[in-house]
């Protein structure tokens, strides 16, 4: 718990923490905290407040939202604290509140009542309505106290009246109306002030504030001094606008529901009031001697006739006469000048009590709750607090009797109420001695014995009856009373005090002993008002001053009393003690500091009187001693089981275990609690406060709690939705994109297909086209060209010989690639043919003169001319030679050459002839006439042949030097067909050895002879071509030059 304010305050905030609690200290802390300008100042949760004197700054709605919001303990002391205690707990726990103003006049008892008023219509309910039902109560209060308040020597606004006061509201707590209760008007201040003080508030605002025409409608003037019952000394109060509070009066009336005429009414009536104090009565003589009176100037009385509707005549005869009336006749009496002056001043307090009667019970009729629902009550009691004046009378008498049992109230609430509370729940409690005041409630009401009921006996009995015997009764009756004193009691126990006066009687009241003088407390009881008059007034045509005095009406007269003041007090005090006993009671103890209406000054005495009749130091006692709340189990239960994890939300076990488990998880001191039978005992305001304060930091989490379940369940599903939707759009967003994308393909592949096709069809459709029509023209043109060609050649072919070679050449150039392959083909094919035709023997020869092409073709001069030539090879009748057929010898073959060749010698150059044969193997070489042995060669000792470049026959012979004939050299010989012999050796070479025969073509060459050789040097001649004839010259042993032709 939050102990600041504990620590911050100044002195104590709860007289509870009081330390020592004493009178003093007590007094010490009130008036340490007064001069702080603390007046508020708790004794648990009963408020004292001590009057400031001065308008201070924390009143209004920024305080009024503060503590709205707060909970008792939480911040200063304060009505509003208080107020809104009663406030909630009647709105949330339907317990109808009383809120009980107690203490001094002057002491702040109206204003606190109307700053609770004003807190309660601030915080509860708003709307149309309800604004308008605060309206009227908050309005009712400016009326009655202009009617009901006067200035006195001790408030210069002093309520003049007791006032209980019912706020109804419905379940809500909002406002629906209220009940106003009036107690005791003080109505002798209409015809008499005390020095110094005022009439009601109401007449100085008439004068003052009406309009001329207004006042001369009344009949009225301005100047108050004029007026008897107005005191001439202090028509103004300091700080009072009679002026603008007549105006706020008469919008506040409005604002209530009193229509003009009935505002208008109300102020005739007063207006009657004022002018009856100038009704001037003097002695008037009769025959009889009797003193008699009459009215001196009847202009008044006029007025007032002509005001009211009444006849004049019959007013004065009213005022002035006393009809005495008996069952059997009437007898009517002048009155004395005194006696008359007694009803006009009866009358008048009459008419003006009367007309406050009225005003309440007007309001209340505007303010009646209709509905018959069921209502909460707020009960705000105002009233006079104990009196004790110098001079006390009837008035005094009933103020501190109901003072008295109000103390009653409190008594029976909280202390005693309190400790039997504490007994029935089997607590533990040290008894606090405090004072019953039963005993002087019984004094004064006791239905037989009590002072009222003897005084009432006293007004009934027949027979002389005066204050003095009303006083003897007393003193008999409660000769041995220990709170009755009287001169009478006080000489039996022989006491002698000079303070009481003869004809007083002392009553020794709880909050002190109070001495009254019985003077005209019989008058006061009786409170009667002459018949006569009565009647009188009924007969006036104005209808409120007529409904005033239903008693007027000669049908209604009745013989039977109307109850005594102090009976219709009693009764009236019986309701409202029952109507207090039925309700919760908050207390505001009111304390007025100083008799000077004076701010910041604060008399320790005059406090100290105060604090000691109000009971403040014992209201603490059993405060400490005690426990400050207590709480039925299940009502307690209901209430904090969310302060525990046992309890809440669920709890099975029974109510007082769950009040432990609770209390106990809270960890609570034992000395801080106690469990009774049936209820919980939470011994310090802190230690509720304590409970309280978790219990709303608890519901702010179970809130939270709610909250953060109710925002994540809807965020859940808003979250849940939002993912729905999303794969909705996402499931519609790819089937689209997808979709689009496949139209696209398709689009794409048909397209594609389209231009494929298109191409194809193209492709194909080309021909027909028109840009395919050259290339077609020029094709067919191509080929119709190419055929003529090819049919022209057909015919114009050249002969087939192979020999001839030409050709046509190609009309074109285009054709001449074809033309030269058509060419070469029907070269080869004529040579196809040609060979083709040729014979075995052809074919050989033809071979023959191809290989002599090889071997010589380009090399030797004399081999073209050897090309036409067919090689016969018998040049020299072989045939018809058998001589010379034998030279072969035995060997098998044709022989394939025989000529005659030159030999040349190597020795000199000289050439001779000789026979040479070529077979198959050899070469055999014989002279022509036989005279020499043949040389016979194998094929296969030829080395090689060397011959010239020349067109000459010369030729060499070249033998291997292992042969046989080798050892004979190389032969040099001279042939006239040399190209065909020795293609022929080469030939028989090949097929006889598969050795090529190398052919060696060269102008020089060597060869051998006799192991040695000679070099052969072979010249081109000058004659060129002609006969071939062919010349050798030896150069030296080893030289042979060769010239040929
Ligand atoms: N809380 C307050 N703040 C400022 N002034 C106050 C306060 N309470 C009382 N007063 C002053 O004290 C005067 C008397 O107060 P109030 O009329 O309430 O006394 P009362 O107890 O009703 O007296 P009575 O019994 O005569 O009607 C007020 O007119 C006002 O000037
Ligand atoms: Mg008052």
């Amino acid at each position: 718990m939050d102990m600041a304010f504990l620590e911050s305050s100044i002195g104590v905030e709860d007289l509870v923490l009081l330390e020592p609690l004493e009178e003093e200290s007590l007094l010490k802390n009130l008036q340490l905290r007064y001069e702080n300008k603390e007046i508020y100042t708790y004794i648990g949760n009963v408020l004292v407040s001590v009057n400031p004197y001065q308008e201070l700054s924390i009143y209004g709605p920024e305080f009024i939202a503060k503590y709205q919001d707060y909970t008792f303990y939480e911040l200063k002391p304060h009505i509003y604290a208080l107020a809104n205690v009663a406030y909630q707990s009647l709105r949330d726990q339907d317990r109808d509140q009383c809120i009980l103003i107690t203490g001094e006049s002057g002491a702040g008892k109206t204003e606190a009542s109307k700053l609770v008023m004003s807190y309660v219509a601030a915080v509860c309910g708003k709307g149309e309505q309800v604004n308008s039902v605060k309206e009227q109560l908050l309005q009712s209060n400016p009326v009655l106290e202009a009617f009901g308040n006067a200035k006195t020597i001790r408030n210069n606004n002093s309520s003049r009246f007791g006032k209980y006061m019912d706020i109804e509201f419905d379940f809500k707590g909002s406002p629906l109306g209220g009940d106003i209760t009036n107690y005791l008007l003080e109505k002798s201040r209409v015809v008499k002030q005390l020095e110094g003080e005022r009439n009601f508030h109401i007449f100085y605002q008439l004068l003052a504030g009406a309009d001329a025409q207004l006042l001369k409608a009344l009949k009225l003037e301005r100047d108050s001094s004029g007026y008897t019952y107005l005191n001439r000394e202090a028509p103004r109060v300091d700080g009072m606008d009679d002026a603008s509070n007549f105006k706020a009066l008469q919008s506040a009336m409005i604002v209530i529901g009193f229509s003009e005429e009935e505002f208008r009414q109300v102020l005739e009536v007063t207006a009657m009031v004022l002018k009856l104090g100038n009704v001037e009565l003097a002695d008037e003589f009769q025959a009889n001697g009797v003193p008699a009176s009459g009215i001196r100037d009847g202009r008044g009385v006029q007025e007032i006739g002509e005001l009211v509707g009444l006849n004049s005549v019959e007013l004065e005869r009213a005022l002035c006469s006393r009809t005495m009336e008996t069952a059997k006749e009437k007898v009517v009496t002048a009155l004395s000048v005194i006696q008359a002056q007694y009803a006009r001043d009866a009358l008048a307090k009459n008419i003006y009590s009367r007309l406050f009667n009225w005003i309440v019970t007007r309001i209340n009729e505007s303010i009646k709750v209709d509905t018959g629902e069921k209502k909460k009550v707020m009960g705000v009691l105002d009233i006079y607090g104990f009196e004790i004046l110098e001079d006390n009378s009837f008035e005094q008498f009933v103020i501190n009797y109901c003072n008295e049992k109000l103390q009653q109230v409190f008594i029976e609430l909280t202390l005693k109420e309190e400790q039997e509370e504490y007994k029935r729940e089997g607590i533990p409690w040290t008894k606090v001695d405090y004072f019953d005041n039963g005993i002087i409630c019984d004094l004064i009401e006791h239905n037989q014995r009590g002072i009222l009921a003897m005084l009432d006996e006293e007004c009934l009995r027949p027979g002389v009856v005066s204050d003095s015997t009303f006083l003897a009764k007393l003193n008999q009756l409660f000769s041995k009373h220990e709170h009755y004193e009287s001169k009478v009691t006080q000489n039996a126990q022989r006491q002698y005090d000079h303070s009481m006066g003869l004809r007083c009687f002392r009553i020794c009241h709880y909050a002190g002993k109070v001495t009254y003088n019985v003077n005209s407390f019989i008058d006061k009881n009786n409170d009667l008002l002459f018949r006569d008059l009565s009647q009188a007034v009924w007969k006036a045509r104005h209808p409120l001053l007529r409904s005033l005095f239903p008693e007027g009406d000669p049908k209604q007269a009745s013989l039977k009393r109307p109850p005594t003041a102090g009976a219709q007090f009693k009764s009236s005090v019986a309701i409202l003690m029952k109507n207090l006993y039925s309700k919760n009671p908050n207390y505001i103890r009111c304390i007025k500091p100083n008799e000077h209406q004076r701010r910041a000054q604060f008399s320790s005495e005059l406090v100290a009187v105060q604090a000691r009749y109000l009971g403040l130091l014992e209201n603490v006692r059993v405060r400490r001693a005690g426990y400050a709340y207590r709480q039925a189990y299940g009502a307690f239960l209901e209430r904090y089981r969310l302060l525990s994890r046992s309890t809440w939300p669920r709890w099975n076990g029974g109510e007082r275990e769950g009040v432990e488990k609770v209390l106990g998880d809270l960890s609570m001191s034992s000395e801080e609690r106690a469990f009774g039978k049936t209820k919980i005992f939470i011994r310090s305001p802190k230690a509720l406060f304590y409970l309280e304060e978790q219990r709303r930091l608890r519901l702010q989490q179970l809130a939270t709690l709610i909250q953060k379940m109710y925002r994540g369940w809807r965020c859940r599903i808003h979250y849940q939705l939002m993912r729905k939707s999303q794969i909705l759009i996402s499931s519609w967003f790819r089937g689209n994109m997808q979709r689009k994308r496949y139209e696209k393909m398709k689009a794409s592949a048909l397209l594609i297909q389209a231009f494929v096709r298109g191409w194809k069809a193209r492709k194909n459709y080309r021909k027909y086209f028109r840009s395919g029509a050259a290339l077609t023209l020029a094709n067919f043109i191509y080929r119709s060209i190419a055929q003529k060609f090819l049919l022209r050649l057909k015919d114009n072919l050249p002969s087939t010989s192979i020999l001839d070679k030409t050709w046509p050449a190609a009309p074109y150039k285009y054709f001449s690639t074809a033309n030269h392959e058509l060419q070469k083909l029907f070269y080869r094919w004529k040579c196809k043919k040609f060979r083709d035709r040729l014979s075995p023997k052809q074919v050989e020869t033809l071979r023959e003169k191809l290989c002599a092409s090889e071997l010589f073709k380009g090399k030797k001069a004399s081999y073209p001319q050897s090309v036409p030539i067919p090689f016969y090879g018998d040049y020299i009748g072989l045939q018809r030679k058998p001589k010379l057929q034998q030279l072969k010898g035995g060997e098998e073959g044709p022989v394939l050459v025989a000529e005659t060749v030159m030999k040349v010698n190597r020795g000199n150059g000289k050439t001779s002839s000789r026979i040479l044969l070529l077979t198959k193997g050899h070469v055999i070489i014989t002279d022509t006439k036989n005279s020499q042995p043949k040389t016979v060669i194998a094929l296969d000792s030829v080395a090689r042949v060397s011959v010239t470049s020349f067109k000459d026959g010369l030729f060499s012979l070249h033998l291997s030097e292992l042969s046989s004939v080798g050892s004979k050299g190389d032969f040099l010989l001279v042939s006239e067909h040399v190209v065909e012999l020795l293609t022929k050796m080469y030939r028989a070479v090949l097929d006889a050895t598969q050795r090529q025969l190398p052919v060696t073509v060269t102008e020089e060459f060597s060869v051998r002879f006799k192991e040695s050789s000679v070099a052969v040097k072979v010249i081109q001649g000058p004659g060129g071509g002609g006969k071939r004839k062919l010349s050798c010259k030896k150069k030296g042993s080893r030289c042979l030059e060769v010239t040929v032709q």
